[in-house]
């Protein structure tokens, strides 16, 4: 079943129901169109802790109802035209937490997964990874890369999870091997570009993000992405992540639409 699907099921047995017209011709006039949707979106999903809090539920509620919008912001991107969206799962910096949080938190990609492969397979979706999968449990690793395995072929929205990611960690690495290949005489330093240590990033094949999405009112960057934002605009929402919805997506969307980027030009 496709994005539409539940739509096209239900055309077929002429089943709307006057909720249905009405949610299809909300979600119409809300979403962007034109030719300047951003074509990378990579969203800093905020606010899962404070959201259970407020509701007196313990915070892996938080983290599992952040799960929920994952689906919900995936399919909202591709409806879209969003060609990739980066999400930022967990940081090299998580590791800090409680050791039953990290637990739960691991267990996530797998649950996801367990859940929505088969539709993301039938959405064209093609799964990717970012991050250091060395100190990831072998559960983790395993489902992940059997998602990014099954989607491989697919040519649709490209879905990136960045898992046990950090930016700093990302360009040290990159900075490694350069200096290696630099010792070994494979690599003249002075003739590096910019392109040649993009391709070193764990990025590399995708275009830099157009829109930094950040939900739960901080103002910071938390070791995201940081070579690729150099020219991104950002939006940021108090809305915590478990509550992003669609809506959130294509007003951030319209805004972006609104910017004009001159990259330091006039
Ligand atoms: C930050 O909120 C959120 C995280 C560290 C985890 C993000 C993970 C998800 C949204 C689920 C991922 C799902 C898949 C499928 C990989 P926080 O816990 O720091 O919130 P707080 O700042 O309110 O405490």
């Amino acid at each position: 079943m496709g994005l539409f699907g539940k739509w096209f099921r239900k055309l077929r047995v002429g089943a709307f129901t006057a909720e249905d017209m009405e949610r299809m011709r909300a979600d119409d006039d809300e979403l962007p169109s034109g030719d300047n949707i951003p074509k990378h979106v990579a969203i800093i999903m905020d606010g899962n802790g404070r959201w259970a809090k407020m509701r007196g539920l313990p915070r892996i509620a938080g983290h599992h109802n952040g799960m929920k919008a994952v689906k919900r912001i995936t399919k909202a991107a591709d409806r879209v035209g969003v060609e990739v969206l980066t999400l930022y799962a967990f940081s090299t910096e998580n590791w800090k937490r409680p050791k039953a949080e990290v637990e739960f938190l691991m267990k996530l990609p797998q649950e996801f997964l367990a859940i929505e492969l088969e539709e993301l397979i039938e959405n064209n979706v093609q799964v990717r990874m970012m991050g250091d999968r060395g100190q990831l449990p072998d559960h983790t690793v395993a489902a992940v890369e059997e998602a990014v395995r099954r989607t491989a072929h697919n040519t649709g929205l490209i879905l990136n999870f960045a898992l046990n990611y950090g930016s700093r960690h990302e360009m040290l690495e990159a900075v490694k091997e350069v200096a290696r290949q630099a010792a070994a005489g494979k690599v003249d330093p002075e003739a590096l570009e910019e392109a040649d240590f993009e391709k070193r990033l764990l990025s590399s094949g995708l275009p830099d993000p157009d829109l930094l999405i950040r939900t739960s009112g901080e103002l910071r960057l938390s070791n995201f992405m940081l070579w690729q934002l150099a020219y991104s605009e950002f939006w940021f929402t108090d809305v915590f992540w478990p509550e992003f919805g669609e809506r959130h997506l294509y007003d951030a969307i319209r805004e972006y639409q609104r910017r004009a980027r001159r990259y330091g030009g006039l």
